[in-house]
């Protein structure tokens, strides 16, 4: 194999400058245009998080990157990923470069990375810090994972709405509590509430967004009379994680994000919910925000009711690695 056959895979440790810059293009030249990342969201991907070891996979002919897989492991959180999963958050090969085995000789070695580290099993996409929930549709890229033998565990959606009308719908009633924006003081409740409640990915990703210096009134908090009983996520232009995750470019300006959003077991079916929900958009309506995405839900009809509409759909793969 000579030097500049693509099919020479290199391993790459440290994600520089130059390749964030290069993995960015690659992306977007092989992706369709409203599926657009910038180099700014793949160095906020990439930075490090507690219990996560990444490996970039990469081809390049005559120094230009041919394709990519970026393999992603979490150690030491098994609620997260309950079935041991490993995620291949990137995968991409130039359209020059397709159909000649590169893109199943990076995802093999990638997977092999993923089974070195423990892995069981290898999901597309919905790492730690995701790129997308799962592979994008419609996609050109679905007989090629077929090929590569992943199986498709279901279908995640991206509801949008424009926001610039938003009423609150019938369903909302009057609640034994309030939501209000968190403050600093509040970190505790809140992750409290998260280890009580959802102890997995979303409490994972609120230690995650206070270690990295998130703000934290972009979380509201629902209180009862026993302390926070729920919590949604907001994503305002000015908010630390980018706003590309959610490709809202084909939604009117400026973008907003609702999710994650959830409320204690116990308190579910009256109304806490529905009531959280709409204090977030309401906020973000009074913050200007028009084209707004909740992400990766399986829950259309709830959101249906808030005036959101189905945006984006990923199908969500897997295989085994045992
Ligand atoms: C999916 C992708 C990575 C495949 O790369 P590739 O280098 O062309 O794939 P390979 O040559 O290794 O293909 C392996 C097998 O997959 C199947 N396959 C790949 N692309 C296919 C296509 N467009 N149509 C039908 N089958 C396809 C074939 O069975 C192929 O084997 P064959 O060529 O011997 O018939 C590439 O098309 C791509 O970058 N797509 C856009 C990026 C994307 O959607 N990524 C997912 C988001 S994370």
């Amino acid at each position: 194999m000579s030097a500049a056959d693509p099919l020479d895979i290199r391993a790459v440790d440290t994600v520089d400058e130059r390749m964030i810059d290069a993995l960015a293009e690659l992306w977007n030249g092989a992706l369709p245009a409203d599926l657009a990342i910038t180099g700014a969201f793949v160095r906020y991907n990439v930075q490090p998080s507690a219990g996560v070891a990444r490996r970039l996979f990469v081809a390049e002919v005559d120094g230009a990157l041919a394709g990519a897989a970026l393999a992603t492991v979490l150690h030491g959180e098994p609620s997260v990923n309950s079935h041991g999963e490993g995620w291949i958050d990137l995968m991409a090969v130039a359209p020059a470069h397709r159909r000649r085995g590169l893109g199943r000789a990076l995802l093999a070695a990638a997977e092999a990375w993923l089974a070195g580290q423990g892995c069981a099993q290898a999901s597309i996409g919905a790492g730690p810090r995701p790129f997308t929930p799962g592979l994008p549709d419609p996609t050109d890229a679905a007989p090629f994972f077929a090929a590569c033998r992943y199986e498709s565990g279901g279908t995640a959606w991206d509801m949008a709405s424009n926001l610039a009308g938003y009423t609150p719908p019938d369903v909302v009633r009057e609640i034994a509590g309030v939501v209000r924006p968190a403050t600093p003081r509040h970190a505790d409740d809140l992750l409290a509430f998260l280890r009580r409640e959802f102890p997995g990915r979303w409490r994972y990703e609120a230690e995650a967004f206070l270690a990295d210096g998130g703000r934290l009134s972009d979380y509201m908090l629902l209180w009862t009379e026993r302390g926070v009983d729920g919590c949604c996520l907001l994503t305002f232009p000015d908010s630390m994680r980018p706003m590309e995750r959610y490709y809202p470019y084909r939604l009117p300006k400026p973008w907003g994000q609702l999710g994650s959003i959830g409320v204690s077991a116990d308190r579910r079916g009256q109304g806490y919910g529905a009531a959280l929900l709409d204090a977030g958009l309401r906020r973000l309506h009074d913050n200007g925000i028009n084209g707004c995405v909740i992400d990766w839900t399986g829950l259309v009809d709830f959101y249906a009711r808030f005036g959101f509409e189905r945006y984006r759909s990923y199908t969500m793969l897997a295989r085994s690695l045992q």
